[in-house]
């Protein structure tokens, strides 16, 4: 969590930091801060709150200056408020720091510098950094690059850190283990953020800075790094391929609804390339050296957290039904604690968006060191977890900015849904005329998806009926039963009201108590999937007075009759559905916390991408 931008230049320094804090607030939104050096003084300014309270706060105050650090806060130690707010001066006041992690031992290390006489303001472990950072620096009379390589061997945790020195105008020292860091190459100026999203506006030039790597970014000598173990090493510049418009609103209220409205393409942008009916073939180049592999595999593991846990569930269901490899998915927070039995005859698959959810690479390193092969869904480019995978298929959904996940979850059901079909086609589980069936239905699923868009007022008018009530239980079977849990998770994140996903034939083993005439129940009832049985279930509910929101495939008469509404969806094969299902609830949470006056993009508590444990 957290954001971190940074800046060293010809430029004012303050409205780049600014800018790409609000790019950057997705990741953290507890408090806002910045410091600037300006004629030898580092002016810092820091506020509980969004980017927009930081703002008015320093109206009337000197923002000159150019170089500076800013921050925005996803608290780990300490309550979110001003004193522990970023950036966080040393002692003596002559470096500030910004950083994005959590130092583990900090305890041990602020007890031995109290002893030395220094006094913290705030709780957080990050002051304890700076304050160690200076300390080493007096103690050796070493320069401040040596100083950081010092402290941070003597650091236990995770951190991407940049720090402001008020010695030095023209420098910013960084480096990063576990957090992300990338640094933007200007004309004749530095960027440098946790994602590119505050940089490409500026340059396309950057270098991902790896594990335990520092770096000196001069405006004189330029960029040199090292590693905390003292060893030189060659920047490696890459080239973005970011376009700006992919991460502004584009004319929508809010990210999210964008990003629902983007998923036309961004499941068509997932396929390209890979799936081609004019052939009548399905590749997926990124793990084309590893099919062998996931073929022979004893079983496959997927880990994730959140949605994309979702996506693994659907992932279950599509390899074991279509290319009948046993499937296991795991919460990677709880995989990587319980001792798991793993060997080398395992394929373990992580499923993220970001790249950089902690408790998924710890399940990974996991994995890879009992010998397993690992392979990673992801959409960030060049975030860790593709760095860190043998191999893998990237989403290509675009930057996803909304912290309630969209558009990412259908790209990863779509790679999910392309492995499977491949999968099961090489193996020969699925025969030629099955597998060609499946190819044209998987195509038709953007064209289906706009057709579901074209129903959001209908789905905004059923969502107002329940604005305001207190609970939602969403029921699905096979297929939509990760859907199910999916629908729940979107209401709770961003509309606060609690909810409950279950496979619908669960309900009659306990959740069927909370069902009265204030309970509505959304429940997943397309043609292919066990639809009697789901029809049975709707009944159960009615027959207590239960409120039914039914998702059902175009033309269902029979379930018409009995819920209270029902939302239609394209006819479509069952292991594909998903696709298709989710749209409504997305579209449900959204327009209820929009009537609920609930901050969409950046709910309560939420940061987007977890760096944290
Ligand atoms: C989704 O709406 C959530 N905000 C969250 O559950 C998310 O899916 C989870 O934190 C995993 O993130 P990742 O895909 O980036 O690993
Ligand atoms: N641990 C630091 C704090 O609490 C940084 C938090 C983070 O990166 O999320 O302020």
């Amino acid at each position: 969590m957290c954001g971190i931008v940074a800046y060293v230049g010809h430029h004012d320094a303050f409205p780049i930091l600014i800018k790409g804090l609000q790019r950057l607030e997705y990741r953290g939104y507890d408090s806002a801060g910045v410091a600037m050096l300006s004629n030898g003084e580092i002016n810092l300014y820091k506020k509980k709150g969004k980017v927009s309270d930081l703002l008015e706060f320093t109206k009337d105050k000197d923002v000159t200056g150019n170089i500076g650090i800013g921050h925005t806060r996803w608290a780990t130690h300490g309550p979110p408020n001003d004193v522990n707010a970023h950036p966080h001066f040393s002692e003596n006041k002559k470096l500030a720091i910004i950083h994005n992690g959590i130092i583990e031992n900090y305890a041990s290390l602020k007890a031995e510098l109290i002893k030395r006489g220094h006094h913290f303001e705030s709780e957080t472990d990050t002051e304890v950094l700076i304050h160690l950072i200076e300390d080493i620096q007096e103690k050796t009379g070493k320069d401040l690059f040596e100083a950081v390589r010092i402290a941070l061997g003597e650091v236990i945790g995770a951190y991407a850190i940049v720090i402001l020195s008020k010695d030095d105008p023209h420098t910013l020292i960084a480096a990063k283990k576990s957090s992300p860091m990338v640094i933007g190459i200007g004309e004749d100026d530095f960027y440098i953020a946790s994602d590119a999203t505050p940089i490409i506006e500026y340059t396309k030039n950057v270098v991902y800075l790896e594990d335990e790597e520092i770096a000196r970014i001069d405006l004189k000598d330029g960029l040199k790094l090292k590693t905390i173990k003292n060893e030189k090493i060659e920047p490696y510049i890459q080239e973005l391929e970011l376009q700006l418009e992919a991460i502004e609103k584009g004319g929508y209220d809010h990210f999210m609804l964008k990003e629902i409205y983007e998923q036309p393409r961004s499941v068509q942008d997932c396929m390209r390339g890979r799936l081609n009916i004019r052939k009548g073939t399905v590749a997926l180049g990124g793990i084309k050296d590893y099919e062998n592999k996931i073929l022979n595999a004893n079983r496959i593991i997927i880990v994730a957290c959140g949605t994309s846990w979702h996506a693994g569930l659907v992932g279950e269901y599509l390899f074991e039904d279509l290319a009948r490899i046993p499937v296991e998915v795991e919460y990677a927070s709880e995989f990587r604690y319980r001792n798991p039995i793993i060997n080398e005859n395992d394929v373990v698959i992580a499923i993220s968006q970001s790249g950089e959810t902690a408790d998924t690479i710890a399940a990974l390193e996991l994995a890879k060191s009992k010998g397993a092969t690992i392979l990673g869904v992801c959409n960030v480019v060049g975030s860790t977890i593709s760095r860190i995978t043998d191999a893998g298929v990237y989403t290509h959904a675009g930057p996803e900015i909304g912290v309630a996940s969209t558009k990412a979850f259908t790209a990863q059901v779509t790679v999910l849904c392309l492995m499977a079909l491949r999968l099961g086609h090489l193996k020969g589980v699925i025969n030629e005329s099955d597998f060609h069936r499946l190819l044209i239905e998987l195509s038709s699923v953007p064209e289906k998806i706009e057709n579901v868009l074209e129903n959001a007022e209908y789905i905004k008018e059923v969502s107002a009926k329940y604005k305001d009530v207190s609970n939602f239980l969403y029921l699905g079977r096979g297929y939509n039963f990760p859907v199910a849990l999916e629908g729940a998770l979107k209401l709770k994140e961003i509309s606060y009201i609690h909810a409950e996903g279950y496979p619908a034939a669960e309900m009659k083993h306990g959740p069927i108590a909370l069902i009265d005439e204030d309970m509505p129940v959304i429940v997943i009832a397309t043609k292919k999937g066990n639809y009697e049985k789901v029809v049975s279930n709707i009944q159960e509910v009615k027959a207590r007075n239960g409120k039914v929101i039914a998702i059902v495939t175009k033309g269902d008469e029979t379930v018409k009759k009995m819920a209270d509404y029902v939302i239609e969806i394209p006819e479509i094969v069952e292991p594909w559905s998903p696709l298709l299902t989710v749209i409504p609830l997305q579209l449900v949470s959204y327009y209820i916390a929009v009537m609920r006056g609930c901050n969409v993009d950046q709910p309560r508590n939420l940061a987007k991408s977890v760096t944290v444990e």
